[in-house]
């Protein structure tokens, strides 16, 4: 049993891969960490869907496999322009069964006092085919460059969101545990039934 985190920021030294990391050493199970833009660098094209994702599969054989046999996921990530950044929206148009009835947490980021928008972009739009299974409990890290920086944390405000980001952890892994009846006691059928409606 395993948890993926991955960083959906495309930024080079992403404030969003700093609070993957953080997040990382919180997980107490099997996991791993990484970024979109190392899953699936080329964007989605109609014309070249298959070749693209073909591409993905064979120079990503092992992370795509490690999606699919994840238990669980987190996504760390930033707000743009209001947005969900477009390298982490082409990881669901690339991706969909892989996630498909398992748990994610959400942790977004954002430099001011954002970091709404993706979650409730996220929640609406990214399930209906892939199946993803948001846990109630999300974290919002805003002012994102004063906190997680150092070993212990240097104010309340630091604490807080250390602490409630251990205690969604916590709460997810508890999730990824229950959720693997589900994906095991045959009622899923994403043959008969690819897409959501
Ligand atoms: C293209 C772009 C658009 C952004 N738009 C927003 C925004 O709408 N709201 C917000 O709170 N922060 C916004 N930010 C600032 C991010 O919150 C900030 O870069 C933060 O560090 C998280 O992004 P990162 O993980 O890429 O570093 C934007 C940043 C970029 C690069």
């Amino acid at each position: 049993m395993f948890i993926s985190i991955i960083v959906g920021s495309s930024r080079v030294d992403s404030q969003s891969a700093k609070v993957g990391h953080y997040v990382s050493q919180l997980v107490s199970m099997k996991h791993v960490l990484h970024s979109v833009k190392d899953l699936f660098p080329k964007l989605w094209d109609n014309e070249a869907f298959e070749s693209v994702k073909e591409q993905a599969l064979s120079t990503n054989t092992a992370l795509c496999e490690e999606l699919n046999e994840a238990d669980g996921f987190i996504f760390v990530v930033p707000e743009w322009n209001g947005m969900v950044p477009p390298a982490m929206k082409n990881l669901f148009v690339i991706c969909a069964h892989e996630f498909a009835h398992k748990p994610a947490l959400l942790v977004t980021v954002s430099a001011g006092m954002g970091g709404a928008y993706p979650i409730a972009e996220l929640r609406m739009s990214s399930y209906k085919n892939s199946r993803i299974c948001y846990i109630p409990d999300h974290v919002i890290i805003r002012n994102v460059e004063s906190v997680l920086n150092t070993p212990e944390s240097v104010n309340a405000d630091d604490q807080r969101i250390r602490d409630r980001l251990a205690y969604s952890v916590k709460v997810l892994e508890e999730y990824t545990k229950a959720f693997q009846s589900i994906r095991k006691n045959g009622v899923i059928d994403l043959k008969a039934h690819p897409n959501g409606m």
